[in-house]
């Protein structure tokens, strides 16, 4: 089962062959996939060979080889992680039961409703990030760009492989409209908020692959333990690619801070204004993109109370973060769990049955998570002498989604008025003038071993190599 065919035309390790009828709708669908890759997929990289790493199998050895490839040529396929025959059901009502290996018909619309909206996810993001190939900061980081470009792309094959294998006619149609679906289009946008928002420059790319591909994280690491088998196994191959992609954030923000705090050393300042003028990016400007990012990205988990994620869990269809290791029954009947409302101008703390808030559940998951490499990120402030400290703000700022939406919160936690919130938003969420100083920034630098100014060398390279090794040759 792991290993992977590479004679036929959609690399797979499913044993594709033997369904003649799914073959050829794939192989219907692997066009237009293409299609939208040279449309709306990294600009101007048609030719660049890029060293990527590329799945053979998806065993330990195989799973990430790396050569030098055209990104078209890639080896885009369907890998599922092996199944084990005797799984069974760890949550919900379903618990003890074996896994299912077809959709059964009472959960097929929710099923479809998941594997679309995760699917939907992948394609958005090549989208958001399709000009920063124009402007990056060093070769090293257009090949992580890259890297995690052709990899999101395989996400969507992951998710459509379900769709045509598992869904007959409709589940061929949604992945059709998966290539249909623009980011950001008015018209036919991309399903959730945070997928439509723009990602103009390397800063917000880095939060975005920090704190966006976390929540890809969480989300995935919820559909692993899936009573669905074929989308547990799936997902846990998706996991395994996901990890760069946040590495590259928090590594790529890590180093935009170390050069920042060099260059406060060098000049002794803090002043925003001579910092601008080094052509740093000043402390209080990363400030505001962390609290863009996540908390555009924390609406990502859905309404605080909702009945889908109770329907979902119970019916064994997505589990929490890391299942396997809680202690409860697994089943959640008659537990509570703490939700955020607002009762007379104040943030109050509400017990509401544990099964409703499972999408708060996730969010704090997440939350936690986040907070560990924001720490990590103040250690670099910290070991160059300085006292300000980064933070995530509080979980009811700028809130889209549930209870929270529309209710003005600073990000130390207080309800403002529209007044106070509209006097403070350029302090709290970055400011025109902060978007277009990142932009003025962004310049391409891609000579081997050469970096933009504003962010420091990584500490080593790629898959072992130097910093300046070659990693896109640009034909
Ligand atoms: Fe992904
Ligand atoms: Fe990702």
């Amino acid at each position: 089962m792991s290993t992977i065919n590479y004679s036929e035309k959609i690399h797979n390790n499913v044993n594709l062959s033997e369904d003649r009828t799914l073959q050829r709708a794939l192989e219907g669908w692997q066009p237009n996939f293409i299609n939208w890759w040279d449309d709306v997929g990294p600009e101007g990289s048609t030719d660049y060979e890029v060293y990527l790493r590329t799945a053979v199998s998806v065993d330990p050895q195989g799973w990430a080889q790396f050569s030098a490839v055209k990104m078209r040529d890639y080896r885009w396929g369907i890998f599922l992680n092996p199944g084990s025959a005797d799984r069974e059901v760890a949550f919900g009502d379903h618990k003890g039961e074996k896994v299912w290996q077809d959709v059964p018909g009472e959960h097929r619309a929710n099923l479809r409703r998941i594997i679309v909206t995760q699917g939907d996810t992948e394609p958005a993001s090549v989208e958001q990030q399709r000009h920063l190939g124009l402007t990056a900061p060093s070769m090293y980081d257009l090949r992580n760009l890259f890297q995690i470009n052709v990899e999101e792309g395989r996400h969507l094959w992951a998710m459509v492989y379900l769709l045509h294998r598992h869904f007959g006619r409709d589940g061929r149609e949604e992945a059709d409209a998966l290539l249909e679906r623009r980011s950001g289009d008015e018209n036919n946008p991309r399903i959730l908020g945070a997928f439509n928002e723009k990602t103009p420059d390397w800063l917000s790319f880095f939060m975005f692959t920090y704190f966006t591909d976390r929540d890809g994280k969480f989300q995935l690491a919820a559909l692993s333990e899936s009573a669905f088998d074929p989308l547990a196994r799936t997902t846990k191959f998706m996991l395994t690619e996901e990890a760069h992609h946040m590495f590259v954030g928090e590594s790529g923000v890590s180093r935009v801070i170390q050069r920042t705090v060099a260059a406060m050393n060098e000049l002794q300042t803090d002043d925003v204004g001579r910092l601008r003028a080094a052509g740093v990016i000043d402390l209080p400007t990363l400030q505001r993109y962390i609290n863009f990012h996540y908390s555009v990205t924390i609406d990502l988990f859905g309404a605080d109370q909702s009945s889908n994620a109770a329907t979902f869990y119970s019916s064994g269809l997505k589990a929490r973060y890391e299942e396997g290791k809680r202690v409860d029954d697994h089943i959640l009947k008659g537990l509570h769990y703490k939700v955020l409302e607002v009762q007379g101008g104040q943030l109050v703390e509400k017990e509401v049955p544990m099964l409703n808030a499972l999408n708060e559940v996730l969010r704090d998951d997440f939350i936690t998570d986040s907070v560990a490499g924001v720490n990590r990120w103040n250690k670099v402030i910290e070991k160059a002498g300085f006292a300000h400290r980064l933070s995530v703000p509080h979980k009811a700022f700028n809130r889209n989604i549930g209870a929270l939406a529309g209710v003005k919160v600073s990000p130390d936690g207080r309800v403002v008025s529209a007044v106070e919130w509209a006097a403070n938003a350029d302090k709290w969420l970055p400011s025109p003038d902060d978007r277009a100083y990142v932009a003025s920034l962004m310049g391409r630098c891609v000579e081997p071993g050469k970096f933009a100014n504003w962010i420091a060398p990584p500490a080593m390279g790629i898959n072992r190599n130097p910093v300046d090794f070659e990693y896109v040759r640009f034909n």
